[in-house]
């Protein structure tokens, strides 16, 4: 069954892990260790290599967890991620043939946004779940309360600059769904195989949102 893109961030939050896997074969144990901590969604990155076959192997081992791909900034990417499994599909920003791509393929799609008329220009294509991309740390907290007045109804997820110390504002917000970040695992953690710090990471994020 294919949820809806507000249905996705729903699930992820408090937080939406941003992974960028230079190894295929971690992919599996850096899952495994987001699950563990209490992740139930994850985004991988379109930024290396091997990255769908990350997404494949995530989808067809881990069930439990639903794997999107991120970093989509070319229109074929999107079918590429949609054949490897990927369950939705994120991009730093939008345009006109990205959100066509997006329709196309059939994914949930989290565009990225970052000005008021870019948040215009999604809704104009039917998108109601937006990335925040870059999150400027305070700036964007308060950018976010002032777009909560004009954007009624538009959840956001702030991505791109979201750290332990400034996630609780974020998500106090109510136009936040959740977060998104690499810090929960970052890829020097991946790298060494440190699967207990990564657990320990993700469990952080989520005790801290619930606190
Ligand atoms: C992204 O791809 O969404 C961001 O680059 C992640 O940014 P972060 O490393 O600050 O979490």
């Amino acid at each position: 069954m294919t949820l809806r893109m507000d249905e996705v961030l729903q699930q992820a939050r408090p937080v939406l892990p941003v992974l960028v896997i230079e190894d295929v074969s971690l992919a599996l144990d850096v899952a495994r260790a987001l699950h563990a901590g209490g992740v139930s969604v994850l985004e991988v990155t379109l930024r290396t290599p091997r990255a769908l076959d990350a997404v494949a192997a995530i989808r067809k081992e881990l069930p439990e967890v639903l794997v999107g791909a991120g970093t989509l900034i070319h229109t074929e990417q999107f079918l590429e991620a949609r054949e490897a499994g990927a369950q939705f599909a994120v991009s730093p920003g939008c345009t006109e043939r990205l959100a066509a791509a997006a329709e196309d393929s059939g994914l949930p799609y989290l565009p990225g946004v970052m000005t008021p008329s870019e948040v215009l220009l999604a809704l104009e294509y039917g998108y109601r779940s937006l990335k925040l991309f870059p999150a400027n740390g305070n700036a964007s907290v308060k950018m976010l309360k002032s777009f909560k007045g004009p954007f009624t109804g538009i959840r956001f997820c702030p991505t791109g600059g979201v750290t332990p110390d400034n996630l609780l504002s974020f998500l106090r917000l109510p136009n936040v769904a959740c977060v998104g970040g690499t810090w929960v695992a970052p890829a020097n953690l991946i790298r060494a195989r440190a699967w207990d710090q990564i657990t320990q990471l993700a469990a952080e994020a989520c005790e801290l949102a619930s606190s």
